[in-house]
């Protein structure tokens, strides 16, 4: 490019030439945004409405003649709209009116609703056992912050043909026996809920179908189960919770499990040895509970476990060297623990992996002709003995992990670039920019000056 070829002596078809490519770049971007809004022309309203289709305005006539438009079942008709529910626009049109997600059957002469979504409800939407039971087609049910007072139960009939239910941010507490009652589920969610149970098995003990299991920061407290019916589950959530005991060693008939987030509980003693049996298990976390003891060796068996994370913890022992031998392993959180020794991970190790964080282990050191202390992993250098040679050095409070692999001369590949301690490429970056910036400002201002002396 060459924007300080500010020579008066320019010749013109140079000039004209740049000229035509600024303008033709300026009207292709125009082409681009008018193409972007077009293809949203059928699902929002447009600013400019075509004569041809004017907008139905949402009165009651038109609602109306809509309704009788709708084939959906008059009984569930009506449940909807005892729910307050707007029924302006046919539930089982696409798309679906709103934020309130309904999906119909294409059964006949009337249509069944088997998917509904509640959202942003307000705080009087009546769930009427009537309307509940007008329902009992639904396959999917949820609910995203509705703060509604809460059910006991649901009728049985919806109970039971339930596959999915979902609890956001909605009622005020659930009861397990509700929950309990789902005993078709193949997916549950509860995530900010309070749920009343004296333990999750009260809310698992029927649920032979499930799946994929959320029921996250929902005050639930007891142990986790021993005895498991649902041995297809792919997916478990019990995070933010007050679980207390142990991690049974039966956890392992969960043969599918691809999940498991224990975080944030109460939970104690030590990782079974059976937790290798998970050979499926991608994501593990235990953090943030009070465990203990070493790292299972049989855990050097999991052939594809992507992201362990046992920090806030306190696991001992060394740390074992079979980690840096799991190929797909990319989060490795091990963070304020106890564990001792030398770790055994090399510079390349540590730069695969996307999170790697071993700060807060007072006893853990790193060997000095291995690693870089540039590396800032939180930990003391080892003596030769194989013991921390200082305190480690303070860790900042804005921790940002990802720096860790941004060390001399080398590319972070985790994106650390935002980062000030390895930030060199960031600011050449916007020095550039701006010279080019300012290059092309003084080469316009040029140009139109040019063009005034020519044809002024
Ligand atoms: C089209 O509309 C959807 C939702 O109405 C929105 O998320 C998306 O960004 C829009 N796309 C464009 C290109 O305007
Ligand atoms: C969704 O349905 C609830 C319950 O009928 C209603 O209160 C809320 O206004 C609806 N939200 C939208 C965006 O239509
Ligand atoms: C529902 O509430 C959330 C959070 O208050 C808001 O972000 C979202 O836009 C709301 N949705 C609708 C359709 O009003
Ligand atoms: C639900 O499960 C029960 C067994 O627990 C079964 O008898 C029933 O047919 C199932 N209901 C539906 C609608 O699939
Ligand atoms: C959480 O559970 C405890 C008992 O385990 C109970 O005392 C407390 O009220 C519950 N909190 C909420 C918000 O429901
Ligand atoms: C594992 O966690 C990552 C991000 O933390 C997520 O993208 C991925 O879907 C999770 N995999 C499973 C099987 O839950
Ligand atoms: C586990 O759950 C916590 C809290 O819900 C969440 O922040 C974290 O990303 C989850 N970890 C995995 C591996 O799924
Ligand atoms: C780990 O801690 C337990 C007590 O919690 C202790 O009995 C054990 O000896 C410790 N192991 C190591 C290797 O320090
Ligand atoms: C780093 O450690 C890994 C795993 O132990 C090993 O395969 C690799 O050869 C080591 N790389 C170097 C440069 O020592
Ligand atoms: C550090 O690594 C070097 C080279 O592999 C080795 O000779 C030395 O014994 C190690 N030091 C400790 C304390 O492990």
């Amino acid at each position: 490019m060459g924007p300080r070829q500010g020579s008066p002596q320019l010749p013109i078809p140079i000039l004209l030439l740049t000229l035509l490519i600024l303008f033709s770049g300026a009207a292709n971007e125009e082409d681009d945004e008018e193409a972007c809004t077009a293809s949203n022309h059928s699902h929002s309203p447009s600013p400019k409405p075509s004569p041809a289709s004017p907008i139905i305005p949402p009165s009651s006539a038109a609602a109306r003649s809509l309704l009788s438009m709708s084939n959906l079942d008059p009984k569930q008709l009506n449940a909807l709209q005892s729910m307050g529910f707007s029924v302006a626009l046919d539930p089982c049109g696409s798309p679906s009116p709103h934020d309130n997600a309904t999906a119909c059957d294409s059964a006949s002469p009337f249509r069944h609703l088997i998917s509904l979504r509640l959202s942003n409800c307000s705080s009087d939407l009546d769930l009427s056992p009537t309307a509940l039971r007008a329902l009992s087609t639904l396959r999917s049910l949820s609910f995203l912050r509705c703060p509604i007072p809460p059910i006991n139960r649901l009728p049985s009939p919806l109970s039971s043909s339930l596959r999915s239910f979902s609890c956001i941010s909605s009622f005020h507490r659930l009861s397990g026996v509700l929950l309990s009652g789902l005993h078709n589920l193949t997916e549950l969610i509860v995530r900010d809920v309070p749920i009343t149970a004296s333990g999750p098995f009260v809310i698992f003990s029927q649920m032979r179908r499930l799946r994929s299991a959320t029921v996250s920061n929902a005050n639930l407290s007891g142990q986790i189960p021993r005895h498991w019916h649902s041995l297809d589950l792919v997916q478990l959530d019990l995070s933010l919770n007050s679980l207390k005991g142990p991690v049974p060693g039966s956890i392992s008939v969960l043969e599918s499990l691809e999940s498991l987030n224990l975080s944030s509980n109460s939970l104690t003693g030590t990782l079974p040895v059976d937790i290798g049996d998970l050979i499926f298990l991608r994501n593990a976390s235990f953090a943030r509970n009070s465990l203990s003891g070493p790292i299972p060796e049989t855990m050097s068996a999991m052939p594809i476990l992507s992201h362990l994370d046992l920090s806030f913890n306190q696991f001992n022992g060394s740390v074992p060297v079979f980690i840096s031998e799991m190929k797909l392993l990319k989060h490795l959180n091990l963070e304020s623990n106890n564990f001792q020794g030398v770790i055994p991970f090399n510079a390349s190790f540590i730069k695969r992996l996307e999170v790697f964080k071993i700060g807060g282990n007072s006893n853990l050191c790193y060997n000095r002709s291995l690693l870089s202390s540039k590396l800032n992993l939180g930990i003391a250098a080892c003596d030769k003995y194989g013991l921390p040679v200082s305190p480690p050095p303070a860790k900042s409070d804005k921790d940002d992990s990802v720096s860790d692999y941004d060390y001399d001369g080398e590319d972070g590949g985790g994106g650390g670039e935002e980062n000030a301690g390895g930030g060199h490429h960031g600011p050449n970056k916007l020095v550039l920019g701006v010279a080019i910036g300012l290059s092309c400002l003084a080469f316009l201002v040029f140009f139109l000056f040019f063009l005034s002396k020519i044809f002024g």
